[in-house]
């Protein structure tokens, strides 16, 4: 992992309100002054805060991103919800899809796929997720389920296309448990064979409780561009680890 750009991705969850946007300075000031530039932020706070993002991280190295979009690209009567062609509007660069937060509340493979393609369509780089449940994993299905998501949510998108997949088991968000490397690289290397068929340019990043605490051990993985962090994401000091 030494030699490459590695992604840390803060998603905020439904946390923050404006006086958050203090915190991110020190991470502006650590990315303008590291000289070391392997790695790169970006933040994806809730909706109500993507413009104040944008707006104050325009002069560094930072992006921002969103948490989730509606499948529809076009515009039209879908009250409280947002689409892929708002977030460009915006200046918003990434967008989470397929977390399981929303999978879980019903978000279907058809769904996140279309998403996937009207986030294309907007030119928004995508942060895929996909990951297995405790249950399926006990039940050894861990690849079936991980193919399938990959298989459903990226259907139809073109070889060109750039693509962050970030796998998050779903037992280890959010609950401190983290899978030990051995079983990380196994599966790493099981959602690299299927997405290396399928694209040219793609990223793999882990998340699932990413803290100080274990970033070290999980940097011994080679074949990861990086992490998604949500609960350790909030203080500046955590995220850039
Ligand atoms: P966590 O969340 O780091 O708090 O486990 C990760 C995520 O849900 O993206």
């Amino acid at each position: 992992m030494t030699n490459k750009i590695r992604y840390f991705i803060a998603n905020w969850k439904m946390y923050g309100d404006l006086g958050s946007l203090k915190s991110i300075k020190n991470v502006i000031k650590f990315s303008r002054l590291s000289k070391s530039k392997k790695f790169k932020i970006i933040y994806c706070p809730p909706y109500t805060l993507l413009s104040d993002f944008v707006d104050t991280l325009k002069k560094s190295s930072i992006e921002t991103g969103a948490q989730n979009i509606h499948e529809n690209y076009d515009f039209g009567a879908h009250t409280g919800f947002i689409n892929s062609k708002m977030l460009k509007n915006l200046g918003v660069k990434y967008v989470i899809i397929g977390h399981s937060e929303n999978r879980t509340l019903g978000e279907d493979h058809k769904q996140i796929n279309k998403k996937i393609l009207s986030a294309i369509k907007s030119k928004l780089n995508v942060i895929f997720c996909i990951g297995e449940t405790s249950f399926q994993r006990k039940n050894k299905k861990t690849n079936i389920i991980l193919k399938k998501q990959i298989m459903n949510g990226l259907k139809g998108i073109g070889k060109k296309c750039k693509i962050i997949v970030a796998y998050e088991p779903v037992w280890s968000i959010g609950t401190g448990v983290v899978p030990n490397n051995l079983e990380l690289e196994k599966n790493i290397k099981f959602i690299k064979s299927i997405i290396s068929k399928k694209f040219n340019n793609y990223k793999i990043l882990y998340g699932g409780s990413v803290s100080p605490n274990n970033i070290k051990k999980l940097n011994m993985i080679d074949l990861l561009d990086g992490y998604l962090i949500g609960g350790a994401s909030q203080s500046s000091k955590n995220l850039l680890i």
